[in-house]
This record gives C-alpha cells, structure tokens and sequence, in this order.
C-alpha cells in the first residue's frame, strides 16, 4: 500500500465533498477539510476532472474548487488563489493545481505564503519537489504531459516525504 506522507495528520474525511463552481468562503455552507483540493481553469479542465478521479478511487477526500464543466474560458489566478489561501490556511494537506502550461498556476500560487507551488513534467520533478523543496501544491499543465505520466507525478508527490534538515535550513531563507 502506498504511503502519502503529505497526508499524515491531515483530517480524515471519507466523505468526498462535492465539486463547487466558484469559491465563496463566506458563502460555504460546511467544513471544508479534506485531505487534497484540485482546481484548474478551462485549459486544465480535463486533466484536473481525471487527478480528482484518481485520487477519489484511491479513498482520498478531495475538495474541488472548479472550475467546473459548463464554465468557458476563465482566468487561472481566480482558481489558483482560493486553493492556495485555503491550503495555507490549513484545510488541505496538500493541492492540484491544472492550467495549459502549470506556469500560470505556479506563478499565482507561489504570492500566497506558506505555499510552495511545484510546477512539474516529469516524476523526478514531482519527487524532488517534495524531498527537497517540501513543496506543497503540485501544477500541472494539460497541454504539456498526458494523463498517465500526470498521474504517475500525482502519486509520486504525495508518496514522497520531505528529507528536511540541510533543506528545512534553505527553505528557512525564503521568506
Ligand atoms: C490559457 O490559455 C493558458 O494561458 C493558461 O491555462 C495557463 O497555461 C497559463 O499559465
């Protein structure tokens, strides 16, 4: 069985939340903990639908901020920011950020402190991002890799703990 080290002491939810369209805090009617949230804008739409899926039928919980099916094209900091203040405010163990490139993402969700964005396209990335850089949202983009390498990042990120020591010390210098 594969460990999620990113998971330890998130709070269990077996409950898997339902999809929402638009993030309104104020407006959200129960607890939001889960232990992963996926968002993306309409070019990572597809990639984002088949990483909640997967995470889902792996009996995770999952908290989609959308966007959702219907939506046409939208701006990706209005998807990246309600996930990356949420998981910096401590909902989420980890998130899944979905765009074009994962650059838009990336770059939006790394202004949030507290938040260390990982923009990956290969496993290796996906690894060191967690053991060296304790990254804790994943982007990805759906016009660079494919499903399958894209779920094989997925779950490579969450099994892969944080080495910590010299590299807590570098993160240390990142305000
Ligand atoms: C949308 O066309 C695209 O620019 C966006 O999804 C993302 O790739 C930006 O970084």
């Amino acid at each position: 069985m594969i460990q999620f080290p990113l998971l330890v002491g998130a709070k269990e939810n077996t409950m898997n939340l339902a999809i929402i369209d638009e993030y309104a805090a104020n407006k959200w009617p129960g607890p939001m903990e889960a232990q992963l949230a996926v968002a993306s804008d309409h070019a990572g739409r597809r990639l984002k639908k088949a990483v909640k899926d997967h995470l889902l039928a792996a009996g995770l919980s999952v908290f989609d901020f959308g966007v959702s099916d219907e939506a046409d094209k939208v701006d990706y900091p209005d998807y990246a920011f309600p996930l990356a203040e949420s998981l910096a405010a401590g909902r989420f163990a980890a998130g899944i950020l979905v765009c074009g490139s994962g650059l838009g993402m990336a770059i939006a969700a790394n202004r949030v402190r507290g938040v260390r964005a990982a923009s990956c396209a290969n496993e290796f990335l996906a690894r060191m991002a967690r053991a060296h850089n304790n990254a804790n949202i994943l982007t990805l983009g759906e016009r660079v890799v494919g499903e399958g390498l894209a779920l094989a990042m997925v779950d490579v990120f969450l099994a892969t703990p944080f080495e910590g020591g010299r590299h807590q010390a570098r993160l240390d210098k990142i305000p």
